[in-house]
């Protein structure tokens, strides 16, 4: 497939949008600041926190860290589950809600068994999904202009 081209400029703190990438939704979030902020706190629930498990299908170099990014507030991930392939909820509020724990600081729930994720795409445990949600291969050919593929 070609890669895809998205110009991010309109996408506000907090917002996110979704672009179609071989056949596969992948979304982009443009996170606030504290949002970030949380990611390094979430740490000890998760599976696997610094992307350390199939690295070369799951998250290109440059978006081996804790925001799983190239720019901090830009998240970019295939919004499909690592389980049986259900496409996750946005669930982006922190807060109490529904079938999530109270200390919820947003990302994204799967539908179909419950996986939850953080809002850098990473897995909780004790979920069936096994790995993170993948980072797609992509560059900003810009400051706002990201290619995809
Ligand atoms: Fe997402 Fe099973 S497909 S939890």
């Amino acid at each position: 497939g070609a890669p895809v081209e998205v110009d991010i400029g309109s996408l506000k703190p907090g917002e996110k949008a979704t672009v179609e990438w071989r056949g596969k939704p992948v979304w982009i979030l443009r996170r606030t600041k504290e949002q970030v902020d949380e990611l390094a706190k979430l740490d000890g629930q998760l599976a696997d926190p610094l992307s350390k498990r199939k690295p070369d299908e799951l998250t290109p170099e440059y978006a081996r860290n804790e925001a799983r990014s190239i720019k901090p507030e830009v998240l970019v991930v295939v919004g499909i589950c690592s389980h049986l392939g259900c496409s996750p909820t946005d669930k982006l509020q922190a807060g109490p809600q529904p079938s999530l724990p109270d200390d919820w600081k947003g990302g994204f729930l799967c539908p179909c068994h419950g996986s939850t994720f953080d809002l850098a795409g990473r897995v909780f445990k004790n979920k069936p999904a096994p790995d993170n949600l993948e980072v797609p291969p992509h560059m900003y050919l810009s400051d706002t202009r990201l290619l995809i593929g």
